[in-house]
């Protein structure tokens, strides 16, 4: 019922006569390629438990016919196995879920080759799998940065040979993602980080790695404070006397991921207050450090900096909190 894609393989094992067929088949293809994966798309839609049909012309066998051949594929282990369930692969095509049709596979295996993971595009990998992961957590998937990156589902998950958890490529989240995103990585490494490295918290509880509507595709909020403020409810606010950054965004101060300055600031006391407040009247400027020990502003630079006395940063509900000192 999807539409049947000609494979390489597929032609060349055709014999001559069904060459004039199939080249009017294959101008069609080739001259309205978006029209063809804006139907693939649309059929996706329609009906979520489409078939898989890559190879145009297969019925199914049977999962047993494919392990007569396959043995070593047998008991990929997780919940796709799960034959009781009959939303799962195993529960029902079996081995054709995902890898389509295979009769004319099992007909010719050196000429004809069923759906093969590392041959197809991104979309075409995916489209195997949202074939039944539509809905809950992968429901933003389509154009997600992922997909539209061609990172597909095989990109991270691995079938027949997952490593970790939730059938992931690698041990780890952490190392799974590092392996694209080795600088953001890093920071969890850092003297003051999110506390994923102690597994408290995961790259996963702020983004949805399947896709979201959000910004950086994080979980919660349209917004970077949104997210932060959905587990750090007392930074909320409304506050009486806001500080201007703090309503606008709380990265410009803190590094999500981690920095080597106390509470994850991007830079330290007092320069980060400096970025912005170098011409009001008593902070000393970088230069004034120099005269640390003989100037009045000494205090200002030293313990928690400014926050000795403008210790209610984020914002004050206090009637004098004017200058969020209490
Ligand atoms: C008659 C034996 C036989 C049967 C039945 C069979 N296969 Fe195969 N299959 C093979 C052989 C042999 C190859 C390797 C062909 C080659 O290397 O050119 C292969 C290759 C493949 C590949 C590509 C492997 C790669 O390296 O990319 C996939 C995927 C595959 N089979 C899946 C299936 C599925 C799914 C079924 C059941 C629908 C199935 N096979 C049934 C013999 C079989
Ligand atoms: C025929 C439908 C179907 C297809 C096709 C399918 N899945 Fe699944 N998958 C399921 C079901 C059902 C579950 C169990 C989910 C649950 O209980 O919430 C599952 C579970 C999973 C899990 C969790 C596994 C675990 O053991 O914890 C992962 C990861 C997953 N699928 C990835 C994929 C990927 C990647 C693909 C494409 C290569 C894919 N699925 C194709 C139906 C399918
Ligand atoms: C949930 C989807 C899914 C199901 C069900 C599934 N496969 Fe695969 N298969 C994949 C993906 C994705 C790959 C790419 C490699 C990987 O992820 O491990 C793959 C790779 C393969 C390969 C290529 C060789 C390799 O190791 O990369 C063969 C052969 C194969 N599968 C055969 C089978 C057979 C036989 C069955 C049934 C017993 C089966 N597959 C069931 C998704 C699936
Ligand atoms: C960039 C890496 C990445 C990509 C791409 C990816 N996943 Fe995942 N997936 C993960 C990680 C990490 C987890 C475990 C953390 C979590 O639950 O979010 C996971 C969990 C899952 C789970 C089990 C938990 C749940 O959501 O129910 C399923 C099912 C799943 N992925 C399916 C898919 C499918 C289908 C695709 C493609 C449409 C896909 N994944 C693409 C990394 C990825
Ligand atoms: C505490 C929540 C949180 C955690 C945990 C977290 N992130 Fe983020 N991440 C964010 C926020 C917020 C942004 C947006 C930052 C911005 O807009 O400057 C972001 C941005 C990103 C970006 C985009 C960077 C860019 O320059 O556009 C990537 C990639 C990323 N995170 C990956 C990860 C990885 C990998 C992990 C796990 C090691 C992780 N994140 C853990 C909150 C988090
Ligand atoms: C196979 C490579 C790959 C892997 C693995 C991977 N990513 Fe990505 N990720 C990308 C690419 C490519 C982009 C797009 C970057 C861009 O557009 O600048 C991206 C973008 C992102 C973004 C930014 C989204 C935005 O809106 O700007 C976040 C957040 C993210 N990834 C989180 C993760 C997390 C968390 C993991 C681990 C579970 C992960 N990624 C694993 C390749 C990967
Ligand atoms: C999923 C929940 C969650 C989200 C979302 C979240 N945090 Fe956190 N945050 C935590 C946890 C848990 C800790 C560790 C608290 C502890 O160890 O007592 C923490 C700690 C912190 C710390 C203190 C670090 C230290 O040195 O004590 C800062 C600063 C911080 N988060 C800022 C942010 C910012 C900014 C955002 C938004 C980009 C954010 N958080 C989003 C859960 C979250
Ligand atoms: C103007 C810079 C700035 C902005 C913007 C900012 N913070 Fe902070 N934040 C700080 C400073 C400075 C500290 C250290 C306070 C101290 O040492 O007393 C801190 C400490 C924290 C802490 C740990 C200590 C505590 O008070 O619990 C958390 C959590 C935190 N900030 C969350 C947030 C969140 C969430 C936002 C956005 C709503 C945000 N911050 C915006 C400067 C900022
Ligand atoms: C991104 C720029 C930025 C950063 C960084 C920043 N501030 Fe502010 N701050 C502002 C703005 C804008 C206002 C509002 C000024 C106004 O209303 O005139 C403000 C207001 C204030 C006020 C109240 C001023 C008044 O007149 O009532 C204090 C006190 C203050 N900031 C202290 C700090 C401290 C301490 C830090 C370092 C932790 C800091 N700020 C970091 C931009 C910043
Ligand atoms: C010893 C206590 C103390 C320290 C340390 C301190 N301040 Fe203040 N700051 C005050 C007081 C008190 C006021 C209120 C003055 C008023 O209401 O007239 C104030 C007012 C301000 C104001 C608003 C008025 C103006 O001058 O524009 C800003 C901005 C400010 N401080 C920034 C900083 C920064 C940045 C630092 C760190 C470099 C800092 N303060 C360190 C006590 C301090």
């Amino acid at each position: 019922m999807t539409f049947p894609k000609i494979r390489g393989s597929g032609i060349r094992s055709m014999r001559p006569m069904s060459w004039l067929v199939s080249g009017v088949l294959v101008a069609a293809v080739a001259f309205a390629p978006a029209a063809v994966s804006g139907q693939a798309a649309k059929a996706q839609k329609a009906a979520p438990k489409a078939d898989v049909a890559l190879v145009a012309g297969a019925t199914y066998i049977g999962e047993e016919t494919c392990l007569g051949c396959h043995e070593n594929k047998k008991g990929s282990g997780g919940l796709h196995t799960k034959a009781a369930d009959a939303h799962t692969p195993a529960g029902g095509k079996g081995c054709e879920s995902c890898h389509g049709p295979g009769s004319k596979h099992a007909d010719d295996p050196e000429k004809v080759k069923p759906m093969q993971f590392n041959k197809v595009s991104a979309s075409e990998a995916s489209a195997a799998c949202t074939s039944c992961h539509t809905s809950g957590e992968h429901a933003f998937w389509a154009n997600s940065k992922h997909d539209a990156r061609s990172v597909s589902c095989s990109s991270c998950h691995s079938i027949h040979s997952p490593k970790g958890a939730n059938q992931l490529k690698e041990a780890s989240q952490t190392k799974l993602c590092a392996s694209c995103h080795q600088q953001i990585v890093n920071k969890i490494t850092r003297f003051n980080h999110m506390p994923v490295r102690e597994d408290k918290l995961a790259c996963s509880s702020c983004h949805n790695i399947h896709g979201s509507p959000n910004v950086k595709m994080l979980r919660a909020g349209t917004n970077v404070d949104e997210s932060c403020v959905s587990c750090h409810q007392e930074k909320r606010g409304p506050y009486l006397w806001e500080h201007a950054p703090v309503a606008n965004s709380c990265v410009t101060c803190h590094d999500p991921h981690g920095s080597s300055n106390d509470r994850m600031l991007v830079a330290k006391a007092p320069y980060i207050c400096q970025r912005c407040h170098v011409t009001s009247r008593h902070p000393p400027t970088i230069y004034d450090a120099f005269v640390q020990k003989t100037s009045t502003n000494a205090n200002k630079i030293t313990g928690r900096s400014c926050m000795n006395c403008h210790q209610q940063i984020h914002g004050s509900n206090s009637p004098n909190g004017k200058a969020l000192l209490r």
